[in-house]
């Protein structure tokens, strides 16, 4: 299983230190862009996105909490992220923004809240790459693990057992040392953490999930 912290909860003041911290020690840098309206918060964007790159040989995992995401994906192809993740509920246009992502030869990601049942993305999965499913209510970090969120887990990797495809599952949102096994039983493939990784020692935290599972 992956790791992919997210940054959001790191200290951003003085993010050169946490990205030495963790290069070469985790698989992706999770990024929460946050528009203010798709949910409440407003983080960073595509200015802040191409500084950090410039500083990190970490793949990208670029995670838009956006409304109309059709708007912005393009501005993160010059990035050259591992994947671009939207939101189901945030588009009427999911298969072809996904093929958008993956013309890039990026990996096209579709995010689902945790209301949104798995049975919606059934029928178009072969369009994507990843499929992230969040664990809490997606706008801010340290929030507690919805616990139904793992049967949507297991339905998801069934699903692409069934029709015996190649799709990451990745899972974000209160993922912490006590419920990270159970979410990889469930089927995760990567796992997103924030405050469970920058709540104290890093290079602690970052072991410590490592041998949680
Ligand atoms: C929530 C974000 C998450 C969050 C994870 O909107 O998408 O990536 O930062 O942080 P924790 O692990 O603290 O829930
Ligand atoms: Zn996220």
């Amino acid at each position: 299983m992956k790791i992919s912290p997210s940054i959001l909860a790191a200290d951003l003041t003085d993010l050169k230190t946490v990205l030495q911290i963790l290069e070469g020690k985790v698989d992706f840098l999770h990024l929460d862009i946050m528009d203010g309206h798709f949910v409440p918060t407003l983080s960073f964007g595509e200015v802040y996105v191409k500084l950090l790159n410039e500083h990190t040989q970490i793949p990208l995992d670029v995670h838009l909490m956006v409304d109309q995401p059709e708007k912005e994906v393009p501005k993160y192809f010059d990035f050259k992220p591992f994947n671009i993740t939207f939101h189901y509920e945030a588009t009427n246009f999911p298969v072809r923004l996904a093929r958008e992502i993956r013309k890039q030869n990026i990996k096209a990601g579709i995010s689902l809240n945790p209301k949104t049942p798995v049975e919606l993305i059934e029928p178009f999965l072969e369009e994507l790459d990843l499929v992230l499913i969040m664990s809490v209510e997606p706008g801010f970090y340290g929030q507690s693990f919805i616990p139904f969120c793992l049967d949507k887990i297991k339905k998801l990797k069934d699903f692409i057992i069934r029709k015996n495809l190649d799709i990451l599952i990745e899972v974000d949102g209160g993922i912490n040392k006590n419920n990270i096994n159970s979410i990889k039983e469930a089927g995760a493939d990567i796992i997103v953490a924030g405050s469970f990784i920058f709540k104290g020692n890093i290079e602690e935290n970052i072991q410590c999930f490592k041998i949680n599972y």
